[in-house]
């Protein structure tokens, strides 16, 4: 040892360095997952990590755990860089004590949340954990609830990002649940308030650990997670790339990306693009790879209510949220997910100060007793709310359908949306042709002689008068109708004319979604 002391310290974190050991490493890269410390190096720009509290010890005594102390008590946290940029993060590393969560352990973690909110830099967390750590009991569950209060205030602050890596299990899921975005790795990682064996007993249900909380599970069926991915380092990628379109806080703007692709770009395809059969599917992705900067847009939520798409892009280097109806899935009804799904989309990019790009092909609320009974009016309720709060920029494009309820929620210009486009074959109306001469012709209906060739007569007289977009552009409902090809191009000049914006809400502490 020498004077200064710093053979001693080099000694202590070598200790910290190693985790759990050479045999726990080598079983997690077995699992096909990296440890703690590769997923940091592999997400941060070169040589960017700095450690905080590297040194930090459990203080629990019973189980025998006063002689089984590693530094660092299983979670590497600090800061570093990402194309430059602060962020903050946690990895949870299951060589030591399976990642579980101690006391200090929690502290840690809160201590960058803290930090990422005071700085306003992102915090992104790499889960990888048995839970709260057994021996510590409610000292562990009260580090978790300590995490939670965090991630919330966190909300709406700075962009919170979770990795799911490995397990996350019990309350331990509510962290990722309430940060914005969770990426989850495909066969490795799983999520569930309570594993297949308390199932078993208590409902007497069969079903796998994968089956109930995988990837696919969270990202298809229940929503909970955002992107699946197919192992860890897909996984730290993806956060890189998301982490692009993203301000670093509520406060900033979000990055701009310069780009080759000219915003005068116009594409005769898109004329072609929207079928004139009203009942007629197209793929509305389509639109928007061929609208966006070099065609690039991640797409958000992709495998959950794939009848609306959300995601990020850019227009002339500026970062958008888009929503869009998808014509080709249940014809691009809203539903209780869609709502859902587009609602908390919306949010964030109003929190973040991300313009809010619609293209809205919608024939309505998806009708049945299912949705009505599990609520499509609560849940739709909140994607009107949604887009109604929302004073960030807000462009719409009804490319198709735009009929009743969905046209008011769908960015309609009653909720403040600040440039309404329509293409000349928007159909903008209280409800459907067919619908609509049900309704006011069922007593002529009756009493025809020819009652078919009445109604196809009714029909078409109410497309042609109703069925456009003329009746709403001449009240000022949609301010511009346009040709499809220039679409980029006239999204592009409204995101410059909205660039210096200003919308607020009345004073209050705050609103009441219907949740
Ligand atoms: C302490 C734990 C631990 C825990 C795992 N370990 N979970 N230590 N507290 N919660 C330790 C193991 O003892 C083992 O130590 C090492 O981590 C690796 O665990 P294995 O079981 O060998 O790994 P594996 O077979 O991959 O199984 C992983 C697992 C399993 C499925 C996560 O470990 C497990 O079921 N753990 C318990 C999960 C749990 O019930 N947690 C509490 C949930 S309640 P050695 O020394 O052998 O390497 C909860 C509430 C949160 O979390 C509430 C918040 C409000």
């Amino acid at each position: 040892m020498t004077d200064s002391g710093i053979d001693v310290l080099r000694e202590k974190i070598r200790r910290a360095e190693q985790g759990g050991g050479r045999e726990r490493q080598d079983r997690q890269h077995a699992e096909g997952k990296l440890t703690a410390r590769e997923r940091v190096e592999i997400l941060l720009d070169e040589g960017s990590f700095e450690e905080l509290d590297a040194l930090v010890e459990h203080r629990c005594l019973d189980f025998g755990m006063a002689d089984q102390k590693i530094p660092g008590d299983g979670v590497i946290a600090g800061y570093g860089r990402i194309a430059g940029r602060l962020v903050y993060l946690f990895a949870q590393d299951f060589t030591v004590f399976g990642g579980s969560l101690s006391e200090t352990n929690a502290k840690k973690i809160c201590k960058v949340m803290e930090l990422s909110m005071k700085m306003g830099a992102p915090m992104i967390g790499l889960n990888d954990s048995g839970g709260a750590r057994i021996q510590e009991g409610v000292a562990s569950l009260g580090g978790y609830a300590d995490i939670f209060l965090r991630n919330t205030l966190a909300s709406g602050v700075v962009p919170q990002i979770s990795a799911i890596l490995g397990p996350c299990a019990g309350g331990a899921v509510y962290s990722p649940a309430i940060t914005d975005f969770n990426v989850m790795v495909k066969d490795t990682s799983y999520m569930f308030v309570t594993g297949p064996d308390v199932i078993r007993t208590v409902t007497h249900e069969e079903v796998t650990k994968e089956d109930l909380g995988g990837a696919m599970t969270h990202n298809a069926k229940s929503g909970v997670a955002h992107f699946a991915v197919d192992d860890d380092r897909a996984c730290l990628s993806l956060i890189r790339e998301l982490l692009t379109y993203l301000p670093s806080n509520n406060l900033e703007e979000p990055p701009v990306v310069a780009t080759e692709d000219p915003s005068d770009r116009e594409d005769a395809s898109l004329d072609q693009l929207i079928p004139t059969e009203a009942n007629k599917p197209y793929d509305m992705k389509r639109l928007i790879e061929v609208v966006v900067d070099d065609r690039r847009f991640l797409e958000v939520h992709e495998h959950f209510a794939p009848n609306i798409i959300v995601g990020f892009a850019r227009f002339g280097g500026r970062s958008v949220g888009i929503v869009a109806n998808q014509p080709a899935v249940l014809a691009g009804c809203l539903d209780i997910d869609a709502s859902v799904k587009a609602a908390r989309f919306i949010r964030f990019c109003d929190a973040f100060n991300l313009p809010v790009v619609t293209f809205q092909d919608v024939p309505g609320f998806l009708p049945g007793t299912a949705q009505e009974f599990d609520g499509i009016i609560r849940h739709g309720a909140k994607l009107l709310y949604a887009y109604a709060e929302a004073t960030v920029p807000k462009i719409t494009v009804i490319t198709r359908k735009s009929y009743g309820g969905a046209y008011c929620v769908m960015g309609s210009k009653h909720l403040r949306t600040d440039l309404n486009l329509a293409f000349p074959g928007a159909e903008i109306a209280v409800m459907g042709p067919e619908g609509a001469v049900n309704v006011l012709y069922r007593r002529e209906l009756q009493k025809a002689a020819d009652p078919v060739a009445l109604r196809e007569q009714k029909v078409e007289e109410f497309r042609r008068k109703f069925a456009n977009p003329y009746v709403a552009s001449d009240r000022g409902f949609i301010d511009e109708v346009i040709e499809p090809r220039k679409t980029r191009r006239k999204i592009i000049a409204g995101l410059d004319m909205t660039r210096t914006k200003r919308d607020k809400n009345p004073p209050k502490k705050h609103g009441n979604i219907p949740l």
